[in-house]
């Protein structure tokens, strides 16, 4: 294909669904590319999974800016660079503010490891274990300026066994955030070069 959608990919850690994109990124046929990994974590693994598949990286951390403001605007300024069609939050651990999301609206999408809207936030497993839920899964989902609560693109369902704990439920999750990861970045990236 000619024209691909072009990604920016933002991380905090170990970059799993980062490396999912990665992968299905290098079918020729695979609508979308990614031109950079940008983490806010200078020791993110992922950065390396980027480097080992020659993508550009960059590290904007937090903590070298005084607030959330001044950090989100030097994020803004690192993805100007690239010039994406769609961020892709994979494991990015800070909370976009609104005058971000908006400026990067419609083009955000997040992967969430709960059936959204149950489960928004942290520690979702051993949330949705205690709740005695029979079934749980993951979401890719557009960023809003509401915390986990935008448009769902795309949506996986998992069993809940009775000796599950929160690790086994997260692998088996995670599993399936690998698959619909870059099955909802298909779709719309197709979508997006359609309307070209
Ligand atoms: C994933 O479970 C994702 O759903 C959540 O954070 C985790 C990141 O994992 N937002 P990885 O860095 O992609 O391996």
């Amino acid at each position: 294909m000619a024209d691909k959608v072009r990604l920016a990919v933002l991380i905090s850690g170990r970059g799993s669904n980062l490396q999912a994109l990665i992968d299905a990124c290098a079918a020729d046929d695979f609508p979308a590319q990614i031109d950079l990994v940008l983490s806010n974590e200078p020791d993110a693994y992922g950065l390396r999974r980027a480097e080992q598949a020659g993508i550009r990286t960059t590290v904007v951390c937090h903590r070298d800016y005084a607030d959330r403001s001044s950090f989100e605007d030097a994020v803004h300024d690192a993805l100007l660079s690239g010039n994406p069609d769609l961020i892709c939050l994979a494991g990015f651990m800070r909370i976009l503010s609104p005058p971000f999301v908006n400026r990067w609206r419609h083009r955000i999408l997040n992967i969430h490891p709960s059936l959204l809207p149950a489960f928004k936030g942290m520690n979702t497993h051993a949330r949705a274990l205690e709740a005695g839920v029979k079934t749980h899964g993951c979401t890719v989902h557009f960023v809003t300026a509401e915390l986990d609560a935008g448009p769902t693109l795309l949506q996986a369902e998992v069993p809940v066994f009775t000796d599950d704990t929160p690790d086994s439920l997260a692998d088996r999750v995670l599993e399936a955030e690998h698959r619909i990861y870059p099955d909802a970045v298909r779709t719309l990236a197709t979508d997006l070069l359609r309307s070209r």
